[in-house]
């Protein structure tokens, strides 16, 4: 479980219904970045990893992967209608790997889905997509990033991390919309962890940090 929309479970609030028309119909923007795939652990001949913006009629297809992220599909549809205004799909030599959703609208932005394929986890593809996407953000003149987790998603809490992304704030009781009780590893899903990748901090900008 991870990604959740920051306005929706807590962050999917009905009442902050934002009425904006989601990505549906919105062209394909070719927002393509082809990398050799080199930076894999196992060591692989290179192969290509593509990013870009799915069209309209791809973004039903990418709901089994969408739903890894978040499982209440009534809350994953609400998301993308009220949302998210983008939605990326990643693929590896022509496979499908991952997806995310994105509300670019207002700084900070935010990743609000996210997730790889099952069989493809582990392998430093979710790092890549989230680096890109703070790549396009960089590109956007945003200041910040934010994308939240579930208290109990221990394994997404050290992937956010390990993406140079920082603990912002918990937004208690965000889940209250589950109607039966989530658990991971043990833990009851309650609370919203807030992560916050900082593109510009103190007017450095994200690259001209990492060129220090
Ligand atoms: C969370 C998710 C997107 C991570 O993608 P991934 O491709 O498996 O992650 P990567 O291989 O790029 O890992 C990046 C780093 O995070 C760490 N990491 C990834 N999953 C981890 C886990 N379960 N526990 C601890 N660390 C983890 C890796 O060790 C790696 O660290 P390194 O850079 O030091 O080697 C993927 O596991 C997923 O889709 N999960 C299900 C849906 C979901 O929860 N999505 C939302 C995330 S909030």
């Amino acid at each position: 479980m991870g990604g959740r929309s920051l306005g929706n479970a807590g962050r999917a609030l009905p009442a902050s219904t934002r009425g904006r028309p989601g990505p549906r119909g919105r062209p394909a923007g070719a927002a393509l970045a082809r990398r050799p795939h080199a930076q894999c652990r196992e060591p692989k001949e290179a192969m290509a990893t593509t990013i870009r913006e799915a069209s309209t009629d791809e973004i039903e297809a990418l709901f089994p992967l969408l739903l890894l992220a978040e499982p209440s599909e009534r809350a994953l549809r609400w998301s993308l209608a009220n949302l998210s205004d983008a939605v990326y799909r990643m693929d590896d030599d022509g496979r499908l790997v991952g997806a995310a959703t994105m509300r670019w609208e207002g700084d900070p932005c935010e990743i609000v889905e996210l997730a790889i394929v099952q069989g493809e986890q582990g392998r430093g593809l979710g790092k890549e997509l989230v680096a890109w996407l703070v790549a396009q953000a960089g590109r956007r003149g945003k200041g910040a990033m934010t994308v939240g987790t579930p208290n109990a998603s221990i394994d997404n809490i050290a992937f956010y991390q390990k993406c140079g992304f920082r603990m912002d704030e918990v937004r208690h009781d965000y889940f209250w919309y589950y109607r039966t009780p989530r658990f991971e590893h043990g833990i009851r899903v309650r609370d919203m962890l807030v992560f916050r990748y900082a593109l510009v901090d103190g007017g450095k900008t994200h690259a001209s940090r990492r060129r220090r």
